[in-house]
């Protein structure tokens, strides 16, 4: 099987952690005579953008519709603001590609990287599903009367049928396919047309799957259950604003955002999927090489089981986790004093004997 890689290393630390991740899946070739990679990469970013006024090219769009999947970094430095960077990068690839559904695991891997109280890594252990390509981050919205003192701004929250049923079905056939309970994420008592019609849909579409167990709470009440008993979650779906907060609050329990991946998947394969780390380019320690690649390397663990390399993405998973539990081999963020490069070379090492 060969797999067709565009890279978008992007700006600070992005091209750090991406080089450790790229080394991983080298190690893979290496190991597995069944599987090829061939890589190609795309300078965009922030600096593309000082120098030619665009984050990526014009055609960049057709020029990555060859690939199969995309391996990003992350985009965004200081100097450019950040709703360009995001707008016509990341979220034009995810639109264009219709990579409809974001999947962000929330794990942990080892007591000691929650910051909450008597938690086992058994208790947490859930798989959030959001919603990627429309909701509040549709881009829909208006700025009336800029600068007089009747200015308003609008800015809507758009929830198709189509869009809000595919998320949930796919939803439902994740907690179906792996035994789990299913919990939608929603705010239906202040937003009374959005949340109203996510739960409708929720409940229809849960008649199809008798079989899953549901529960559904308001996005409030969730966030104070992310932290005070987030063992109570499995499979969780909510729209796009909504998991993008929840999944930074998965973050912070699990060991911060040098642990958290997430996969933006297009399920129907007529376009490539894209794979990135949660975090951004982080600034204030980029270029200092201390960056943790454990999230890209997990997001390449995605990669793997998104093509059906279900022994690669455990493999490398069980690798982090025992990785983890050499502090010496860790970077600042996790209590350690490795480099990023040290790090991948460990991770290799430990893959190879796995
Ligand atoms: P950030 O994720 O870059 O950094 C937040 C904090 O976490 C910083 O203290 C940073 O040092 C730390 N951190 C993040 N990743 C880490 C890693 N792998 N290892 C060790 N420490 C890590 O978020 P911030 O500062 O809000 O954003 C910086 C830029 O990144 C902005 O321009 C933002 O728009 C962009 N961004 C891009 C994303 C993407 O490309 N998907 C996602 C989030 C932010
Ligand atoms: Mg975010």
């Amino acid at each position: 099987k060969k797999i067709k890689i565009a890279l978008i290393p992007g700006d600070g630390i992005g091209p750090e952690v991406v080089e450790q991740g790229v080394k991983v899946l080298h190690a893979i070739e290496r190991m597995d005579q069944g599987l090829s990679f061939t890589f190609e990469t795309f300078p965009w970013g922030c600096e593309y953008y000082l120098e030619k006024g665009i984050m990526m090219d014009a055609n960049g769009i057709d020029l990555l519709q060859k690939f199969d999947a995309i391996y990003l970094g992350a985009v965004g430095y200081p100097g450019v603001p950040d709703h360009i960077s995001l707008w016509d990068l990341l979220l034009k690839i995810r639109k264009s590609f219709d990579q409809y559904v974001n999947l962000r695991p929330v794990t942990l891997l080892h007591p000691s990287f929650t910051p909450l109280k008597k938690r086992s890594e058994k208790d947490i252990d859930m798989l959030v599903i959001r919603e990627n390509s429309e909701g509040e981050y549709a881009g829909a919205g208006e700025w009336l009367f800029k600068g007089k003192p009747e200015e308003v701004v609008l800015q809507t929250g758009v929830f198709s049928r189509k869009g809000t049923e595919r998320i949930i079905r796919f939803a439902y056939e994740e907690a179906r396919k792996s035994q789990r309970t299913l919990t939608s994420i929603s705010k239906a008592n202040a937003l009374n047309y959005s949340m109203v019609f996510w739960d409708e849909v929720f409940e229809e579409v849960g008649k199809e799957y008798p079989d899953v167990t549901t529960f559904s709470y308001l996005v409030d009440a969730a966030s104070l259950y992310f932290v005070s008993d987030p063992g109570r979650f499995e499979v969780v779906v909510t729209s796009n604003l909504f998991g993008d907060i929840l999944t930074d609050i998965g973050a912070a329990i699990t060991g911060g955002l040098g642990l958290a991946t997430g996969a933006n998947i297009n399920p129907e394969r007529e376009f490539p999927s894209m794979f990135e780390p949660v975090h951004g380019s982080a600034p204030d320690i980029a270029g200092q090489g201390i960056a943790n690649p454990l999230a890209a390397i997990w997001s390449v663990s995605q990669m793997m089981d998104f093509f059906d390399e279900k022994e690669w993405s455990e493999k490398i998973l069980a690798t982090i986790s025992s990785i983890i539990l050499e502090t010496d081999n860790l970077t600042p963020d996790l209590g350690g004093k490795a480099t990023t490069n040290e790090v991948g070379d460990r991770f290799i090492e430990i893959l190879s004997r796995a």
